[in-house]
């Protein structure tokens, strides 16, 4: 099948910045992106927490209301000492005056919570600067579900650099974020000038069996785990990353299957990109999960995906109540006047 490229027809324009493509490179693997309708000029990625003896069951109805998203699934944090567990809602538009209008009717009552904590970090950004990957086309995650479909196999994966390669948007896209809190009674919202990077990247290893189920267990996951508490943790920031959530997707009734995602945000997609091609965690997950195609003839049960995004000030919102200190955004960003 002829390789097709990452961006969809309709977003592709000459290039501003040349691309990292390697001359005559030829993917070891199929991927594909998701492609939304070409009328789909912004898609909003919203993530609802709870924290600690907070819940997200109530907002169920919320979620089904009018306007609510087009898709949304639930996942859960591990405790850590720094911070209480927490339970997220990633949800999904691909109309925004629709988010808006949900929005306003929903905010006041997501962000009172009875106990605990409540957050939102949202973005909409541009289809420009949004950029998706995944190992297969059927089960699709995440904002490849509000997609209309997927790509054929794309060429723009399998080096490095490929993530910018796939942006639609060719222009500079690295002006670094700088975040800070205003404190407004009870509401703590986190602003930004410079556009803040946002990854979701996913693993489903339910369909793994034998040989390939091991290597993910034994050699990829610990790997992964580490490299999740290293952006957590006090070096985060120092390599970009402003915050790192590592967490396990649940199903209708609360409980773990077998699929996690890692949910960070960082301060340029130029420090993301850093990390991926130089952190020793994520080299080895690379290096294991490429041995492991190789052995299995370039097939592979372990689905991967991500998405990227990069979205300038006016298409961030980030507000938090009665979360404990460092929660998501507020690590590291200085409170500034009302
Ligand atoms: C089991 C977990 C993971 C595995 C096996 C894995 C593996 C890979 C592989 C094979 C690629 C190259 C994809 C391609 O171009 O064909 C890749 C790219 C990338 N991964 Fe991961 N990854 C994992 C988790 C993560 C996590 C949690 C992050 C988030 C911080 C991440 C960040 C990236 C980035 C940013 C790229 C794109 C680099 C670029 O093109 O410049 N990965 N990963």
């Amino acid at each position: 099948m002829p390789l097709d490229s990452a961006v969809p027809p309709h977003l592709r324009e000459a290039r501003v910045l040349e691309a990292a493509y390697p001359d005559g490179h030829h993917p070891p693997y199929p991927s594909f992106s998701a492609w939304a309708e070409p009328d789909v000029r912004q898609v909003v990625i919203a993530f609802l927490g709870a924290q600690g003896a907070g819940r997200t069951d109530d907002l169920g109805p919320a979620l089904r209301a009018a306007d609510g998203p087009r898709h949304y699934d639930r996942a859960v944090t591990a405790e850590r000492d720094d911070s209480p567990a927490e339970t997220v809602v990633a949800a999904y538009w691909t109309d925004s005056l629709a988010f808006e209008r949900w929005f306003d009717a929903h905010r006041e009552a997501w962000l009172s919570p009875a106990e605990g904590g409540r957050w939102i970090e949202a973005v909409r950004p541009s289809v420009r600067r949004l950029e998706t990957i995944a190992g297969a086309r059927s089960r699709p995650e995440g904002v490849a579900v509000v997609a209309e479909r997927f790509s054929d196999p794309i060429v723009e994966h399998g080096y490095w650099g490929s993530m910018r390669d796939r942006m639609p948007a060719t222009e500079p896209l690295d002006a670094p974020f700088a975040p800070s809190v205003i404190v407004v009674d009870d509401r703590v919202r986190v602003r930004g000038r410079g556009s803040v990077c946002l990854i979701r990247s996913g693993q489903d290893w339910s369909d793994t069996v034998d040989d390939e189920r091991r290597t993910y267990l034994d050699a990829i996951a610990p790997r992964l785990h580490e490299g999740m508490d290293h952006l957590a943790g006090p070096d985060g920031p120092a390599a970009g990353c402003l915050s790192n959530r590592f967490l396990t997707v649940v199903d209708d009734d609360g409980a773990p299957v077998e699929r996690t995602y890692g949910l960070s945000w960082w301060r340029t997609m130029a420090d993301l990109e850093r990390w991926s091609a130089s952190h020793r965690t994520h080299l080895a997950i690379f290096g294991a999960f490429g041995r492991a195609v190789r052995e299995q003839g370039g097939r592979s049960a372990l689905r991967l995906y991500h998405e990227v995004a990069v979205a300038a000030p006016h298409e961030q919102w980030f507000e938090y109540a009665g979360c404990v200190p460092g929660t998501g955004l507020l690590a590291g960003a200085p409170i500034s006047s009302r």
